[in-house]
């Protein structure tokens, strides 16, 4: 395990700045930059293609990262993990194969969903923009029914919230808010989702997942599951990764065609690659940032998956403890333990609430945080333009807490 103090001093920003905007993206730690380096300084090649030393070791390490990816973040095989820039980008990837069958040795397959009339897609008010304008545009371009969960005050996403019947066809939605700091519990949704309709599909924005905590794909029971490399993990930003279940992505096109992911081409046509997670890598990659990644991915496991969790959630409870001793702060989300808690101060706009504490080097972000349903769901979009965020990660300290919790106190 790592101590709190190895990991500050692998962030040298944690020695100048309350850095407390993990929710966005987090600073890179020095063993993460160091493999990075180490690709563009000693071994520096493309991958895939190369016959001499350097590229061969390149395609080794870079392969090796899916494998260290998937199996540390996602407890999944590599063939089921497709690379991505971000979280966002999974989605794409997902809604494209549920807009075109797969094209592949000049035949067209089975689509990924075989939609009918009056099908539906679920997602839900708490949604990031990109889980859920992604879904709109499907059920606009394909002309299906889009339907929007909505919680109770608490922001809590309950299997009994999400109405499923055999037209329910494809339901997304999050595994942690960044809006409101909720975390739901995506086992018992995703259980209650297949109990109604087992031929439903079911997409879980992991965003702020992976890196946070442990999380296990096979055991939330999802069908795809998106992440963002740049925040849980502490990869760099430009990476990500989308699960997607054996039997799924044998059916899925790829949303762009291009080198690196064929094993044959003619003029009449082509045959993409039989290792199925790779017809997802056409043209160069981000070698060093998935280099990165898999490092990450190792750095957060010699942390120790459940002690971030741990720690962030201790963190969070004396933050919203604090908090609520406050006369004219309001919280949002349930009093839950969790790592990221969102607030605004009465008669003020959320935005010069964050701009007040950077001038005390408590770094946070404020406003809608994409979630533009949610925050006029809440009534806090005009009225404060959105909310105040403090998102923790395993490198925060008590001491930090303290001070966020008297800085808001002396602004209040
Ligand atoms: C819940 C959630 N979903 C999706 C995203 C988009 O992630 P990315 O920026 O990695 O595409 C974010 C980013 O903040 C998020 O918090």
């Amino acid at each position: 395990m790592k101590t709190v103090e190895e990991v500050r001093n692998d962030i040298p920003l944690t020695k100048k700045y309350i850095y407390a905007d993990n929710g966005a993206t987090t600073p890179v730690p020095k063993p993460v930059v160091a493999a990075m380096d180490e690709y563009f300084l000693d071994y520096c090649s493309n991958v895939k293609r190369g016959t001499y030393s350097i590229a061969q070791k390149a395609s080794l390490e870079w392969e090796n990262a899916r494998k260290k990816i998937s199996e540390i973040l996602l407890k999944c095989s590599p063939e089921e993990l497709i690379f991505t820039r971000n979280c966002t980008e999974g989605a794409a990837i997902v809604s494209y194969a549920l807009e075109h069958s797969l094209f592949n040795d000049g035949k067209e397959n089975e689509p990924v969903i075989k939609w009918e009339n009056h099908d539906r897609i679920v997602s839900t008010i708490m949604e990031h923009h990109s889980n859920f304008m992604t879904w709109l545009r499907v059920a606009q371009h394909l002309n299906l029914g889009f339907d929007v969960v909505k919680p109770k005050k608490d922001c809590k996403l309950t299997p009994e919230l999400f109405e499923i019947d055999e037209k329910t066809n494809f339901v997304s939605f999050q595994h942690v808010s960044n809006a409101v700091g909720t975390v739901h519990d995506v086992k018992e949704i995703i259980k209650t989702i297949k109990e109604k309709n087992l031929k439903c599909l079911v997409f879980v924005d992991g965003s702020q997942g992976p890196g946070h905590m442990p999380v296990n794909v096979k055991d939330l029971g999802c069908d795809f599951y998106s992440f963002s490399g740049h925040k849980g993990p502490l990869g760099p930003q430009g990476t990500g990764g989308l699960y997607v279940k054996k039997e799924l992505i044998e059916k899925m096109e790829p949303m762009i065609l291009g080198g690196g992911i064929i094993s044959d081409v003619s003029e009449n046509g082509y045959r993409l690659a039989d290792t199925y997670s790779k017809r997802f890598d056409a043209g160069t990659p981000n070698i060093a940032g998935m280099i990165g990644l898999g490092r990450a991915a190792e750095y957060v496991n010699e942390i120790g998956l459940e002690n971030i969790e741990k720690r962030e959630k201790k963190l969070g409870r004396i933050l919203l403890d604090g908090l609520k001793e406050m006369k004219d702060v309001e919280i949002y989300g349930s009093d839950d333990d969790r790592g990221t808690v969102t607030f605004n101060i009465k008669g003020w706009r959320s935005h010069d609430v964050s701009l007040a504490l950077d001038e005390k080097n408590i770094l946070t972000r404020a406003g809608h945080h994409c979630c533009i349903p949610l925050m006029k769901f809440l009534g806090i979009h005009e009225k404060y333009g959105g909310n105040v965020r403090v998102s923790f990660h395993y490198y925060n300290t008590e001491e930090e807490v303290k001070k966020i919790i008297e800085a808001i106190g002396e602004l209040v």
